[in-house]
């Protein structure tokens, strides 16, 4: 054998066995790997609805997101929460509600399906549902198999009466009852953040929710009694110190969203931008079939859209700047071709000046090794909410935001400051 030809087989041999490898720890891997390159977008009952679902109400909502314009914005799921169960048949088959899904989840994934949307479905590692529906402990890969037949393409899996389970082992076996179905179905893990996933979900799920429930008012804390949902600016600062986990497929889930059910506009703005900036899934909660056009703006602001689906998706962080306003936030987020996203959050109740001296401030993130140091570049700026407002880095920015507002710009390089 001459060398050459030497040379070549153990190119070969080398290529064979990468191939080989790589080929077998994707087959391996517990979840379907190109899922959820951007974080997913679509809608979910729960919010809203709460247990009160029925199949009518899905296929209406799939029409709605159709209609609405938010398919076209890229709403894709369209997911049924808790209280669609019915009993397990003689063989342990769930099944669903005979009166409120008569036509069956098979049906209703078809339907969906036509619409050029995706179905989604919610089960509990527990004995029970949240709601005291059938839970899947047990029956994980009799589920996954009956959730894939049906043609599902989301499970979001709840923790309720786990009692003596490993978080880490039962989203393991789930996930991996889903990928034996064979069908790409993602998997909403939702333990509320309670095992700290983001150490231990990455190779399993697609999301994880990181707090526990959302509740729709701005700043508040509401008890339950032996537990309490939280408001937009809660939830959001409990996302601290977690952007180093989320990355395309693997993302953090500060909880559906809360737009159109109830908050003011500015309020309902300010959760979507900052739910953007978190490169958060963007799963609306609200009743599609019959929001105002306000509410509908909000969740189909392509703009602000674009910033949550950034292909490089990097979590965006609070920035502490060189001088800051009581109770405005400053945010900002790298996106791709050298550009980057800001948001200035008005906490306060009251309407407060802002004022952002661009040239003084030096914007780092270690974490995507990216920077503006705004004093040698310019860059301009483009309002994502006012959309005729724009400006340059050169003047110094001062708004007035209104209470519970935020100012949301898209940055981009435009030149070298000369002195
Ligand atoms: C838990 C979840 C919610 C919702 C309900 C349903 O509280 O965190 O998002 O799914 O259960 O019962």
């Amino acid at each position: 054998m001459s060398n050459g030809v030497k040379q070549r087989l153990a190119v070969s041999l080398v290529f064979c066995c990468t191939a080989l490898f790589f080929g077998l720890s994707q087959a391996n891997a517990d979840k379907y790997e190109h899922l959820t390159q951007t974080p997913p977008l679509g809608w979910n009952s729960w919010n809203h609805f709460g247990c009160d679902v029925d199949e009518k109400l899905i296929r209406a909502t799939a029409d709605a997101m159709v209609k609405s314009g938010m398919k076209k914005a890229g709403y894709e799921y369209v997911n049924i929460d808790d209280c669609w169960h019915g009993e397990r048949d003689a063989n342990g088959n769930i099944q669903a509600d005979p009166k409120r899904f008569p036509s069956g989840i098979k049906a209703l994934a078809d339907y969906v399906h036509k619409k050029g949307l995706k179905l989604g479905i919610y089960s509990d590692a527990g004995w029970t549902t949240c709601a005291g529906k059938p839970g899947s402990r047990g029956y994980e890969f009799q589920d996954a198999k009956t959730y894939a037949e049906w043609g599902v393409d989301y499970l979001k899996y709840d923790w309720c009466a786990t009692e003596g389970l490993k978080a880490e082992g039962a989203y393991m076996t789930i996930a991996k009852a889903l990928k034996q179905t064979g069908r790409p179905i993602v998997l909403s893990i939702c333990e509320w953040g309670d095992n700290d996933p983001w150490d231990w979900a990455p190779p399993l799920g697609q999301l994880w929710r990181t707090t526990g429930d959302i509740y729709a008012c701005f700043d508040c804390e509401y008890d339950h009694g032996t537990w309490s949902s939280w408001g937009v600016l809660q939830i959001l600062d409990m996302q601290d110190g977690l952007r180093k986990h989320a990355g395309p497929g693997r993302w953090n889930d500060p909880d559906m969203m809360e737009v159109g059910n109830g908050m003011t506009t500015e309020e309902d703005r300010a959760h979507f931008s900052m739910w953007a900036m978190l490169a958060a899934p963007l799963i609306a909660g609200n009743d599609l079939r019959n929001m105002s056009d306000v509410t509908r703006d909000i969740l189909t602001n392509k703009a602000v859209i674009d910033v949550d689906q950034d292909k490089l998706g990097i979590q965006g962080f609070k920035y502490s700047g060189k001088k800051s306003v009581k109770g405005v936030d400053v945010w900002f987020k790298p996106l791709a071709n050298d550009e980057w996203a800001m948001v200035a959050l008005n906490r306060n109740k009251e309407s407060t000046k802002f004022k952002f001296r661009w040239r003084h401030e030096e914007v780092k993130d270690e974490l995507s090794s990216r920077e503006i140091d705004f004093n040698s570049s310019i860059y301009s700026w483009q309002d994502l909410w006012a959309k005729s407002n724009s400006g340059t880095t050169r003047d110094d920015l001062l708004v007035t935001l209104k209470p519970h507002d935020v100012f949301m710009v898209k940055l981009k390089f435009d030149k070298e400051w000369k002195h």
